[in-house]
């Protein structure tokens, strides 16, 4: 097993392995297209590298106001003048493109890339600067700044922007705490192993390989044979300290939401929404995990305090307390699919969402017609195999989990075919499966380490 690995943070850029989203009220996520020449790109390129925020801890009281993160799409590489060759040296559905996977991932009916909206998906995205900021204030100045750069420039054009706003008490809109299960990496949060890493047999956890989301740092296949090949990490100089970045936006119907989860209580064990709705999700709205508190919410309970994501579900093989299709139990299994965690480890993923648009307020069922939901980001370093992995196999199929093709209910199914099934005696079943979760969106992106964007900006990435 490999030694304990020193990351170069000074290399790799910040919000990848460090949630900003906790520190920063406000993000903007702006997608660029490049109209000029790549020679023309890259000197504004070059100023903009010149701001990125790293992931080299800040010193104690020395938070930035904002931070600057950059990613670029397989056609931004291209029009910053990267070579035929070195493009196709990054793996294959990152060139390709997330709407060009939208069969593969469920993006059907209403979330067709054909209604997607403008900007998105349409081969007009290039690069992807995201601004966290502090306060309001400082989050209109850097974008005012972001602006001035661009027309300075000229040649660029802003051709989607997401304004997100983090929600009271780090929640989603559906009213769930949500971000804080991420997977613990090695020599970055050995500290959260338990409950975020490996589940071993002898009930022990151990932190993931950093490569597993940072590229050119030993993964789970070379941390035990180094002579594995190390994944689709692009050519030298760009595989660096890299990562591949999932940027989708999801709306939310969340008056649909409630009013299914409303009429369907009236059926069940005495009208008990509250639960109704944890056992959707796998967790009670403050977080509180359902395996470990199955009969109804502790009055507090913080996910980020030592041991409170440290779970497993073998005490729970029939889905008794949490059920098999819940969304925290199909999207890390933890050790539930057996042998030892074998099948689960490798679809890990950092995520990073965002939510958007004003909460629905409380008990209304209504559907308001405002815009919102969540700006889903995960980072990983293969995008096929960890954030695919999840969300087809997964999310979208319930053959692993004995599930037939019941798909996760708190997504939904475009089909309107599914059920979830919630064990008990007599078991429950929800059905049919609403969409409450639309694709609005999105790319497939690449970040690259500090070394790697400083050759993007001189022309000598090749
Ligand atoms: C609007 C759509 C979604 C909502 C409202 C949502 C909501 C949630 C909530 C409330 C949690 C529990 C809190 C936490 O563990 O941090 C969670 C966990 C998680 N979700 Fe989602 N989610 C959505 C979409 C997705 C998608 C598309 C994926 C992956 C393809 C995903 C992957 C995960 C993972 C990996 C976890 C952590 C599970 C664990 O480690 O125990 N989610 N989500």
């Amino acid at each position: 097993m490999a030694a304990s690995v020193r990351m170069d943070l000074g290399d790799i850029q910040g919000d990848i392995l460090r949630a900003y989203g906790n520190d920063y009220d406000c993000t903007t996520y702006a997608f660029m297209k490049i109209e000029c020449p790549p020679e023309q790109a890259r000197a504004w390129f070059t100023g903009v590298v010149d701001h990125v925020t790293t992931a080299a801890p800040w010193p104690p009281g020395e938070k930035p106001l904002t931070t600057l993160n950059v990613s670029v799409t397989a056609r931004g590489l291209r029009a910053l003048g990267v070579s035929e060759e070195v493009v196709g040296s990054f793996s294959r559905e990152f060139r390709d493109g997330m709407s060009s996977r939208s069969a593969l991932l469920g993006d059907v009916g209403p979330s067709d890339p054909k209604s997607w909206e403008p900007g998105l998906g349409s081969g007009d995205a290039h690069i992807l600067l995201t601004i966290n900021a502090q306060r309001t204030s400082d989050h209109e100045r850097a974008l005012g700044k972001m602006k001035a750069a661009m027309d300075a420039a000229g040649g660029l054009r802003i051709v989607y922007q997401a304004d997100t706003e983090l929600l009271p008490g780090s929640r989603e809109h559906f009213g769930y705490a949500d971000g804080f299960a991420q997977p613990a990496i090695e020599g970055t949060s050995d500290d959260k192993a338990r409950g975020g890493g490996v589940p071993l047999k002898d009930g022990e956890w151990r932190a993931l390989a950093p490569g597993e989301f940072i590229l050119g740092y030993p993964d789970e296949d070379t941390r035990v044979d180094p002579k594995k090949r190390l994944p689709n990490a692009p050519a030298a100089p760009l595989g660096r300290s890299g990562t591949y970045m999932v940027w989708r936006k999801l709306y939310q119907d969340v008056a649909l939401w409630r009013r299914v989860m409303r009429d369907a209580a009236k059926l069940y064990e005495g009208g008990d929404e509250h639960t109704l709705s944890a056992k959707v999700v796998g967790r009670w709205t403050n977080g509180a995990p359902l395996v470990k508190y199955p009969d109804k919410a502790p009055a507090s309970f913080d996910p980020q305090t030592p041991g409170g994501n440290d779970f497993r579900y073998d005490k729970d093989k029939d889905g008794m307390r949490c059920p098999l299709g819940a969304h925290i139990r199909r999207s890390n299994p933890r050790d539930a699919l057996g042998f030892e965690g074998h099948l689960s480890f490798r679809h890990r993923m950092i995520r990073r969402g965002m939510p958007y648009g004003k909460v629905l307020p409380e008990g209304v069922t209504a559907d308001d017609g405002e815009d919102r939901g969540l700006v889903f980001v995960s980072f990983q370093a293969s995008i096929s195999r960890q954030f695919e992995g999840v969300q087809v196999q997964w999310l979208n199929a319930g053959n692993i989990f004995g599930l037939g093709h019941d798909k996760d209910f708190l997504l939904g199914d475009p089909h309107g075919t599914g059920k979830m099934t919630i064990p008990g005696k007599p078991p429950f079943f929800l059905s049919p499966q609403e969409v409450f979760v639309r694709t609005r969106g999105g790319e497939y992106l690449f970040v690259p380490g500090m070394t790697a964007l400083a050759a993007l900006a001189d022309g000598t990435a090749g």
